[in-house]
């Protein structure tokens, strides 16, 4: 059941019945309805009527099993060259690039009709996008299951749409990575940005320098041949690796086994703590590149991708300026500061990759006008640096907006733009930027909670990165984002499933109910909001009650959207009701969290959440009253209650009431003219 929580008010509102194919996302370049249907059934087949490869086989494989457990009927696998009107026929012209690279054509056409099903790609992976989009159009009626008749014409609007996992500071399963990209390809996205190396961890097993795995990893790594296998998985899905290991900065874990290259003493050991380490390797040295010179020969087999990720983010150089013999070295060489030292070492990894055909990408802090030309900045730190390096001519992605660990709303990734609006940029630069990154910081994410902190919040962004600049109905894409969470626990990702999963191993044996109905308005905390007096490190288990929260929780949204409607119209009566409804549930949450929390401490967590949610509640359901009477509320309670309620917008314990922001509004029309 999608939220017994909800339940009510989804049955008693008029809720829409969704016009075909309205449930797609990403939203396609061009959608036209026909008439007449094509039914998905036992007779179904499939037609490879033009190229055929092993890659294309696979994927019409998984659709066939996809398929089928979706109409729940068996369906025949053999697969014919010639269409009939039963079938539905794949047209692929080519199987386009060896390795996929960016400049790989996506584009596909979907046409259907009551005499058949045609999807056209010129190449594999463009026929990858459209098979996504087919599971996506099935819909049924009480007999039958079938697609509307319809054609679609479909591109991406940017060619690098991606998400980086870092791995380094817990580190993600196989299996979790294979899930991931698992929904990745469900909405199109196509790269796959795996931060190997940090402070952290060091992830991949190495036959050159075997020190790297075995002391930097806590035995937490990939071999060789689960990369490979995990690059092929991904090719599968049309999905690029682009690996990262961090340098100069971000690199404690690979000196524990090999200090000679660092710009510090030993001994050195695996940071467990978050944020801000010094260590640096040293730039001066000819080892240190002889060093990584040799490391890349053995790694660069392993990843076929034509561009290879630097890191460069967050360089300070203590380690630089507290070494004399760097200091002396830095000043013979008449390196002005550490930024011109960072770009010498850049200079140098640039001509090392160059050798190996591979284009370097890096953080926005290695942007500098005498980079290799060829060099991509990612921008982390403001949408800013993606403007600056096109106008210094440098391609460019971006990220800043989209940090997923932030834990902000899908609306506010969702109408983040890589492409500024009214930026002075010429369209000649505006070409310099090819896209973006989500991005999934894990100093507070394990395996266990991953899914449920990149879903599908991640599907807000692969819509911005696939879809035409012009789609951008923040209602319609949280009504696609809830469809698509079931699908994605159709394929096995935990999402909705989350907390109850979650639960389950903290609280066993108790009737969680009261905190997965917490969890319908509390939310974790941002980034910055996640220390709060606790500072967790890479032993904590992070199986905490903050832990099985979800992101963005339903009930947000939903209030948002009564809210908006009680500022359009306070005699809306309907909206005005439901709000009091959703208000008096959560507000009679709390005396049954604290039973929960008197029998558990890891349950008592969700105490402070639950009286700051209460109280808001109220302070809702008061407000409500005044405008339901057309009274304004008296001055002394408006200010007392916005007081209180900017309590709330701190973290009460590790939980943030989510719908804060939405009860001050109610306050504000509630309460008398402020004239500040
Ligand atoms: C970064 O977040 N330091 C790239």
């Amino acid at each position: 059941m999608r939220s017994r929580f909800f339940a009510f008010l989804l049955l008693g509102g008029a809720l829409p019945v969704a016009a075909q194919p309205a449930s797609l996302l990403p939203v396609p370049t061009s959608v036209r309805t026909g008439t007449g249907r094509f039914s998905i059934d036992s007779t179904t087949s499939i037609a490879i009527t033009g190229h055929s490869d092993p890659r294309l086989e696979r994927a019409i494989s998984r659709l066939l099993h996809r398929l089928s457990r979706r109409i729940a009927q068996p369906m025949s696998r053999s697969i014919t060259r010639t269409a009939t009107p039963r079938s539905i026929a794949i047209d692929v012209a080519g199987p386009g690039m060896p390795v996929q690279g960016i400049d790989e054509n996506e584009r596909y056409t979907l046409t259907v009709g009551a005499d058949g099903t045609t999807l056209q790609a010129a190449t594999t992976v463009g026929a990858l996008r459209g098979l996504e989009t087919l599971l996506q159009l099935v819909v049924g009626d009480g007999t039958s299951f079938y697609l509307d008749a319809v054609s679609i014409a479909d591109e991406p609007r940017f060619a690098w749409r991606g998400l980086l996992v870092d791995v380094s500071r817990h580190f993600m399963p196989i299996e979790q990575l294979k899930r991931t990209l698992d929904g990745m390809a469900l909405v199109k996205l196509n790269v796959f940005h795996w931060h190997l190396s940090d402070d952290q961890g060091f992830r991949v097993e190495s036959k050159h320098f075997p020190k790297l795995h075995e002391l930097g990893s806590d035995g937490l790594y990939y071999t060789q041949q689960e990369v490979r296998d995990l690059v092929a998985y991904a090719r599968d899905r049309g999905i690029r690796v682009v690996p990262e290991f961090d340098m100069p900065g971000h690199s404690t874990s690979w000196f524990v086994g090999y200090p000679q290259y660092s710009a510090q003493r030993p001994p050195i050991a695996i940071r467990r703590e978050w944020g801000g380490a010094d260590a640096i390797f040293d730039p001066t040295k000819e080892a240190t590149y002889t060093f990584i010179a040799r490391f890349l020969d053995e790694m660069i087999p392993l990843f076929p991708d034509a561009y290879w990720h630097i890191g460069g983010d967050e360089v300070e150089g203590k380690h630089w300026d507290s070494n004399p013999e760097i200091v002396a070295w830095r000043t013979r060489h008449g390196f002005r500061d550490n930024h011109a030292l960072q770009l010498h070492f850049n200079t140098r990894l640039a001509t090392l990759l160059s050798r190996h055909g591979k284009r370097m990408v890096g953080w926005d802090e290695i942007l500098h006008p005498d980079l290799p030309p060829r060099t991509v900045v990612q921008s982390w730190r403001g949408t800013q640096y993606l403007a600056n390096s096109a106008k210094q001519g440098f391609t460019g992605i971006l990220s800043a907006p989209w940090y997923l660990d932030h834990i902000k709303p899908a609306t506010e990734y969702y109408t983040a733009d890589p492409v500024p609006q009214f930026d002075e940029l010429t369209p000649a630069q505006q070409r310099l930027i090819i896209g973006g990154e989500a991005c999934i910081w894990a100093e507070f994410i394990t395996a266990e909670t991953a899914d449920s902190r990149i879903w599908p919040r991640l599907g807000a962004v692969a819509e911005r990165l696939w879809s035409p600049r012009t789609v951008t109905d923040v209602a319609d894409m949280y009504r696609r984002l809830d469809i698509l969470t079931d699908r994605l626990e159709g394929l096995g990702l935990r999402v909705r499933s989350h907390p109850a999963r979650m639960l389950a191993t903290i609280a066993p044996g108790f009737d969680t109910a009261p905190v997965e109905s917490l969890f319908t308005a509390v939310q974790p905390p941002s980034f910055g909001q996640s220390a709060n007096g606790i500072r967790p490190n890479q032993w904590h288990p992070l199986t905490r009650l903050v832990d099985a929260a979800r992101p963005d929780p339903d009930g947000r949204w939903l209030t948002e959207r009564l809210v908006r409607r009680v500022a359009r119209d306070p005699n809306d009566a309907a909206a005005r009701d439901s709000l009091l409804v959703l208000f008096e549930r959560w507000s009679l949450l709390l005396p049954r969290v604290e039973a929960l929390g008197a029998r558990s401490p890891t349950m008592a967590q969700g105490v402070a959440a639950a009286r700051a949610l209460a109280r808001s509640a109220v302070i809702g359901t008061e407000a409500i009253g005044f405008l339901a009477a057309g009274r304004q509320a008296p001055a002394a309670w408006a200010a007392a209650a916005a007081a209180e309620l900017k309590r709330y917008d701190a973290p009460q314990g590790l939980l943030r009431v989510a719908i804060v922001g939405e009860v001050r509004k109610l306050l504000a029309m509630a309460s008398p003219p402020n004239d500040e």
